[in-house]
This record gives structure tokens, sequence and C-alpha cells, in this order.
């Protein structure tokens, strides 16, 4: 993995391995894809500030997440269907991410369960909630990430309803699957990724199978969950949640400044300004946008995190200067997984760290808890924020 050189060729590596219902599912975003655009581009409008001759031999990347030491203010983010791009790819993401020093999220809809995870990892990891009408299940769910030591629960809370991806639809990846010709071709051109697959623990959502009754088979399973999502999902759940949960809250999904606010009051410990990789309203402005005026506004009270569209070291220095004390990565490492399992997921946390390394020696930086707006550029088309 040490040739690949940045998180775009992990990309092309990934699309090259992944059934391409899988690799565009991983890639895309809801409808237009003009939120999933959005996110790229103004990161790239934002220009950093060149320093020169200051010492910057002494600089470090490490610093904490909710008070945990980490080698570099980054988490996995949970990914759905996780471990479609590379067999138990849950296991393996989370084994990279302990190896580097930072934390990983696991998510409600994954392949690997909670249980699963717990037992080939030694050390605590997030546990992501989706919210569904079955309450029952909810509770024994937290209850399991509570029993298997999850550090943290990730409750995201923009997702209500899913936001529809047109790729997804073209490729059969729906409820139930569409076992399309091409799509079984596509697999056997792939061999490595099929044995993968073979190979894996499971091939279902792990979480949910055997804990959800008349769901036998995938098509059953994957019926229940798409009539499970909660569109009643308010505020009031929250502090449901919380009472049930006795370690850490993140909120996930949070554009707004009222609804920063509002998650400020109901006690959770951070929150992460998010769009959901692009993956839900589109229309809606990107993350990096959105977040100078949340962290200005509740910074000071709560940890918060940002996430869609970091995909360099220097968009996580754009985002640590705007107010945010880390970022949350999805496709980064999605690619990573898909281009070489463990070592590809290791690969991207490493290169990106070390652009993160590099953008701060060049910006005159030593230490993350330095970065701050005065790290942006002040020029003619972009005054300092
Ligand atoms: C393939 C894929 C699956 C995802 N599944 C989930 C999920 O199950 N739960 C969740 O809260 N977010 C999910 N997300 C959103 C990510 O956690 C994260 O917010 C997003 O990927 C960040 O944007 P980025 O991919 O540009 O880094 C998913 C994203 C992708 C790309």
């Amino acid at each position: 993995m040490k040739h690949i050189p940045c998180i775009e060729d992990l990309r092309e590596q990934a699309r090259r391995n992944v059934p391409k219902m899988f690799f565009e599912y991983a890639e895309a975003g809801s409808y237009n894809q003009e939120t999933l655009r959005a996110n790229r581009a103004d990161f790239e409008k934002l220009k950093l500030r060149q320093r020169i001759l200051v010492n910057v031999d002494k600089r470090s990347t490490a610093t904490t997440i909710l008070g945990e030491p980490v080698s570099v203010p980054l988490a996995l983010g949970p990914i759905g269907l996780g471990g479609m791009m590379h067999g138990d790819g849950e296991i393996l993401a989370c084994r990279a991410a302990q190896a580097m020093g930072i934390p990983y999220t696991l998510s409600t809809m994954s392949i690997n369960s909670i249980e699963d995870v717990a037992a080939a990892v030694d050390k605590p990891f997030w546990f992501q909630l989706y919210v569904m009408r079955d309450r029952g299940f909810i509770k024994e769910l937290i209850h399991r990430a509570a029993a298997a030591k999850c550090s943290a629960l990730m409750l995201t809370v923009d997702l209500q309803v899913i936001g529809q991806r047109h790729n997804d639809i073209r490729n059969g990846l729906t409820v139930p699957p569409e076992l399309k010709i091409r799509n079984i071709i596509d697999i056997m051109m792939r061999p490595a990724w099929a044995l993968s697959i073979l190979k894996g623990k499971r091939k279902t959502f792990g979480n949910l199978a055997g804990h959800v009754k008349d769901t036998s088979n995938i098509n059953s399973l994957a019926k229940w969950t798409a009539s499970q999502f909660d569109p009643t999902l308010n505020w009031k759940d929250v502090e449901w949640i919380k009472s049930i949960w006795p370690g850490k809250l993140i909120l996930k999904g949070i554009l707004d400044v009222d609804d920063a606010r509002i998650a400020v009051s109901t006690g959770a410990d951070a929150i992460s300004v998010s769009n959901h990789g692009g993956r839900q309203l589109d229309g809606a402005p990107s993350a990096i946008a959105s977040l100078p005026r949340i962290a200005d506004a509740v910074g000071s009270e709560v940890e918060v995190m940002m996430d869609s569209g970091v995909r360099t070291g220097a968009d996580m220095m754009r985002a640590l200067a705007l107010g945010a004390r880390s970022c949350i990565i999805g496709r980064s490492y999605v690619y990573g997984l898909g281009a070489g399992g463990q070592a590809g997921v290791a690969r991207a946390i490493e290169i990106l760290k070390n652009e993160l390394d590099i953008t701060m020696a060049l910006c005159g930086v030593n230490k993350v808890s330095e970065i701050d707006r005065n790290v942006l550029a002040d020029t003619e088309t972009q005054q300092r924020p």
C-alpha cells in the first residue's frame, strides 16, 4: 500500500476491486448530488496561509477526542454495508483505526455485528444508532452496545427518511435487491472481492439478523429495515436515549445553528456538523460552509466534530481552522477498505495524518491546539472568516 500516495488513488483501486453496484453505492450522493459536490468545492475554495521560517521541528498531530488521546484528530465514521466493500470490512476497519490510534464507529446497518467486532478487537469502539420504529429493538440494541463496552454512542439525526440515490435504483441495490445479469457478471469478474465476501463471517445486516422477528432471509430483513426508519423521531427521543445510554453521546448530522443550540441543551457530549456526505438533503449547504457559525455558537459548550467531504490533510486543517476539534471520514476510508482491506484503511489514515502534518508545517503550526482562523489566508477573494 506504500506506493499509493493519496486518497484519490485508493479510490481508483477500490473502483477496480469492488463490483460497480457497491462502489457506486459508496460514491453517490442523493438526487442531483448538488450537496455532494458542494462538500468538495467549498473545501477547495478555502485557501491556507503559507508561513515561513517558523521552527516546526517539534510538531505533532496528536490531540484528544472526547477526552481520549488520539494520534490525529480523526475518527472513522459509520458506514452501512461497509462489509460489502471487503469481507469482514467492519472488523478490518476497526482494527486499522485502533492500530493507528483513532476511534472507529460501527454502523447500525453494518454487516459484522457489534458482538463480532467486540470479539475481534481489544479496545472500545463507538456505535452509531439509527432509531427504528420498534423501540423495543432499539432499547436492546443500545444495551448490546453498552454490553460490548462501546465508549460512545453516535446518534444519527439526519435520516428519519432516506434520500434517494439514483444509481442504487439503476443498479438494483433496492429493497428487495434485484439480481441483474450484469451484476452477476460484474461479480464474476472480481474473484478476489467475491472470495473475501464468501470468507466473511456474515452476509447480511449483522446487528439485525436474529434480533428481529420474522426476518429469516436478507429480503425480509431488508424490507423490515426499510419500513422501520422512523419519521416521528424528535428531540424527546434524544432525551430517552440519553437516559438509557451510560456513555458519551454524539449527535451526528447537524447543519443549522438553532439545531446545534438545542443539541447542546440535550447534554450531548459532541455534535458532528454533517450533511451525511451529501446523501440526504440535496440542496443543503456543504458541511464546511456550515461549520464556522455553528462552532462560534456552541463550540465552547460542546465538542464540535465535522464530516462530509474530507479527502486530504489540507481539508482537515481547514475544518480545524473553522472550529472543528476533529474530523470524521466516510468515503476516504471506504476507498481504502475496497482497495486493500485493513492495510488499505490504515493507508488512508496514514495519508491523511501525513498530509495534515506537512500542512501544519507549511502553515507554521506545531500543535493541533494552535490551529485557528489565522491559518486561513487573507486574500483579495477570501477575507479571513
Ligand atoms: C457508503 C456510505 C454508507 C454510510 N452509512 C452510514 C450509516 O450507516 N450511518 C450513518 O450515520 N452515516 C452513514 N454514512 C455517512 C457517513 O458516516 C459520513 O457522514 C459521510 O460519509 C461523510 O462524508 P464523506 O464520505 O464525504 O467523508 C454513510 C456514508 C457512506 C458513503
